[in-house]
């Protein structure tokens, strides 16, 4: 049966490009004569009753804004019967009869778990920078904050070069190199660390030694925040260890999450938030709606999650080849 009125709400770490997503979802909604309604701060928005009616100008000048006008939340409470329960008593005061989720594989497991205890209708949008999602070449976020990490890697750039330096910067991806491997291949690094591969403590250091003998001027290393040998303060300092040479850390940290989004995440936000109403108005839930070579896909929401989106193992191969 085609919804009359249908939620929307952000979870997790916010991403650029969510707000392109919302406005796609709720101009087209709008469009099919169907209401849409916002909860504030993700599953406790709709546990608490902090509900929005959203209408077209509601989501007029947001599609280049960064962060998510409805605010976001990782809800602990969302985890429990008790939580599950409330959020239930929500929908069913608000008749509303399905639900659309941006976020990433936290809130698509909230999504699964959710749905299936209550039957609510469910479909989910991937939103957040890791691009850790299956289902989705590419997720909501993702484009931006490597464009913003490359920013200042190519900044580091500038200075590692004028004085001779090697910088280990940090990046975002506590479980997934996919940021980490993007931004050392468009930014020309020496060396990448991620979480997927081991790390070579020594084979590094031997690199680096190397790279300075012939002449390089500056050596970048980029590493993932959830690489297993550490984060970039700690491998510097193994590095140190081996080869006594001055370097420097820069982790960039948060800024890599905010910030205006790229045109390649309105663009990929709104052809989602299009999608998610279209399939909720065909009656398909249960799934997250996703891009794979061009064609929107929907994904099972327990498959988004439950295996690991593999890097591709080419790109390393490629930095490595080009910063020899
Ligand atoms: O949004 C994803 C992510 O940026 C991870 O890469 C990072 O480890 C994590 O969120 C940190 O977010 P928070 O500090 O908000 O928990």
């Amino acid at each position: 049966m085609r919804p009359k009125r249908i939620g929307i709400l952000t979870s997790g770490g916010d991403a650029p490009g969510m707000n392109a997503a919302i406005r796609a979802a709720v101009r087209t909604a709008i469009h099919y004569q169907i209401r849409i309604f916002g909860f504030k701060h993700g599953y406790n928005g709709v546990i608490k009753g902090d509900i929005v009616e959203l209408k077209r100008n509601s989501v007029a000048n947001i599609i280049q804004r960064g962060g998510t006008i409805l605010g976001t939340a990782r809800s602990a409470q969302f985890t429990t019967d008790q939580g599950m329960a409330k959020a239930k008593k929500t929908l069913n005061r608000y008749k509303i009869d399905a639900l659309i989720v941006i976020g990433g594989d936290g809130s698509m497991r909230g999504a699964y778990e959710f749905a299936k205890k209550t039957r609510v209708k469910m479909i989910g949008l991937p939103g957040t920078i890791d691009n850790d999602l299956l289902g989705s070449d590419f997720t909501i976020g993702f484009d931006t904050a490597v464009n913003s990490a490359l920013e200042a890697v190519d900044k580091i750039r500038d200075t590692a070069s004028s004085l001779e330096r090697l910088f280990f910067i940090e990046v975002m991806g506590r479980y997934a190199g996919f940021i980490g491997l993007a931004v050392g291949l468009a930014g020309g690094a020496e060396d990448v660390l991620i979480p997927e591969t081991p790390t070579d403590i020594p084979g590094l250091a031997k690199q680096i030694k190397h790279n300075i003998e012939k002449g390089k001027k500056s050596n970048i290393v980029i590493v993932s925040e959830g690489d297993e040998a550490g984060d970039a303060f700690t491998i510097a300092e193994k590095i140190k260890a081996i080869l006594d040479e001055d370097y420097r850390v820069a982790v960039l940290g948060y800024i890599q999450r905010g910030g205006a989004p790229t045109a390649i995440d309105r663009i990929l936000a709104s052809k989602l938030g299009y999608a998610a109403v279209n399939g909720l108005k065909k009656n398909m839930y249960g799934c997250m709606v996703g891009e794979i070579n061009k064609k929107i896909v929907d994904t099972p929401f327990e498959k988004t999650y439950s295996r690991k989106k593999k890097i591709d193992p080419d790109i390393y191969t490629i930095i490595k080849i080009l910063a020899e």
